[in-house]
């Protein structure tokens, strides 16, 4: 199975030239000028477009259950989905329910993410603590390609990990050489927030934003740095949405701390007003958490991407259509929380961040897809245009529009945060295990056809830690 890429810029976190691109079995074989064709061979003609990583999606959650509902995506519609939007991969979340084995639910997520149409893996969350959890957090590391653990600070009297279950679990990660990664909330307080609000008779979705401002962010990072930055762990924050959260992030990467960032499109975009939406069913589609800010918090996001400091975008990808999101009629804190956004996520950074001029294309590849592949060790793997790399590609149209909408989307979800955007920049083609799957609107995706993808522990991040924990090793005073 061979395809043959021809006359496109290849362009990579690093670099762009003109080249050839030839994919054998799945794999980046040789990339040059003028490359001879195959026997057999299939030919794309790439000329007048950008043949980059494609993207990896380090954050999403398909056919999760959650909030007395499952998520209208499964793995086959949502990674379909991502294909047509120029996403190769995706790392799902195994979230286990408190006491319940992680291996069990590890097995669980394995077996519906089995009809994927693109590679997938899994970061698994640790909801509660145990003896149990730590021995199923060594044999997730040893045996089973999980190098990430998931700690949710909000979600209290669900899945919300308190202080004294990050304490042991990002040591755990430490002994294990995995990365500890939060969704940084104050859960106590968006708990105490939304029952007061309730009680004010704020019981629609305006109230989400109200209920979650975004000090509780601030405070939630901040703890879990400084809990990382104590026992000396790396630390991933998911879906940073306020200035807040990237200020803690950038003061401690500015002594020197492996902080790492996360970004959604949708707190790039949208502000709060859409909580205010007249129609119940439109303001409740926005709902998510964190919830989408105040405008002063995007143009933040922006240069906490351009300065450095938030590394990664992602999507979150949540779905839940409208009879589900109708849990929350009478009682906003009762709405499935989530959003869709796999198969916008590349078109809307582009055409927001380097039409705009806000990023380049360099860094498109490194926010979309390099960056991801560095934190989680799936590079050179994934994230890279190079021999022996997979061959996971997209050809980008930088002149080809779209407007995007829930009519035309492939996402499983009613509705799209992005309505009636127009973005210039799209994939024409993408490419996956060396096969286009999408090509100029016509999506070829196969249940199944994704592979699960191991993630070896110890991301070159730890080689640093261990040297400066070495170098700061306690010493007895011998009396
Ligand atoms: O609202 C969201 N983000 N739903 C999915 C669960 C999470 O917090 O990531
Ligand atoms: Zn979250
Ligand atoms: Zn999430």
């Amino acid at each position: 199975m061979s395809l043959l890429i021809r006359g496109a810029t290849v362009v990579t976190h690093e670099e762009s030239y003109p080249a050839d691109v030839l994919c054998v079995d799945g794999v980046i074989r040789a990339i040059g000028d003028n490359l001879d064709t195959p026997a057999g061979c299939e030919i794309l003609d790439g000329s007048g477009r950008y043949l980059m990583p494609g993207g990896i999606d380090p954050h999403t959650h398909m056919q999760l259950p959650f909030m007395g509902t499952v998520a209208s995506e499964d793995f086959f519609s949502g990674t379909a989905a991502g294909l047509a939007g120029g996403t190769t991969s995706i790392i799902d979340f195994v979230i286990p329910n408190p006491q319940q084995s992680l291996l069990e639910a590890f097995h669980t997520w394995r077996g519906w993410a089995e009809k994927s149409a693109s590679d997938y893996g899994f970061h698994v969350a640790i909801t509660w603590w145990s003896e149990q959890v730590a021995e199923e957090m060594g044999e997730l590391v040893a045996h089973h390609g999980v190098n990430s653990f998931k700690h949710f600070m909000a979600y209290k009297n669900a899945i919300m990990a308190a202080d004294d279950t990050l304490v042991a679990s990002f040591e755990r990660c430490l002994q294990l050489g995995a990365v500890p990664t939060v969704h940084a909330e104050n859960g106590e307080l968006v708990y105490h927030l939304q029952r007061k609000l309730i009680a004010q008779g704020m019981t629609g979705p305006e109230a989400h934003p109200l209920s979650r401002p975004p000090q509780v962010e601030g405070e939630a990072a901040s703890r879990a740095i400084r809990i990382a930055e104590t026992l000396g762990t790396p630390l991933y924050l998911v879906h940073v949405s306020t200035r807040e959260a990237l200020d803690e992030i950038a003061y401690a990467r500015a002594k020197g701390q492996p902080v790492y960032g996360e970004v959604l499109p949708g707190h790039l975009l949208l502000d709060d007003s859409v909580y205010r939406h007249p129609e119940w069913s439109t303001a409740a589609g926005y709902v998510m958490s964190p919830p989408f800010r105040p405008r002063e918090h995007q143009e933040a996001l922006w240069r906490g991407l351009q300065s450095g400091n938030l590394h990664t975008t992602a999507t979150d990808h949540c779905c839940f259509c409208a009879d589900q999101k109708a849990a929350g009629k009478d009682d906003f804190s009762r709405i499935p929380n989530g959003t869709a956004g796999i198969e916008d996520r590349m078109a809307v950074l582009w055409d927001a961040g380097v039409n705009s001029g806000r990023l380049s294309m360099h860094e498109f590849v490194a926010l979309t897809s390099t960056n991801t592949a560095k934190i989680f060790n799936l590079f050179p793997r994934k994230g890279a245009i190079r021999v022996g790399a997979d061959a996971d590609l997209v050809l980008w149209d930088p002149l080809g529009t779209r407007t995007i909408s829930a009519e035309t989307h492939h996402q499983r979800v009613d509705f799209n945060i992005f309505e009636g955007r127009t973005v210039r920049g799209i994939p024409s083609h993408t490419i996956s295990q060396g096969r286009v799957l999408w090509a100029d609107g016509d999506l070829r995706a196969e249940p199944g056809a994704g592979r699960y993808v191991e993630r070896p522990a110890y991301p070159s991040v730890f080689e640093v830690l261990s040297r400066r924990a070495e170098h700061q090793r306690p010493t007895p005073v011998q009396r």
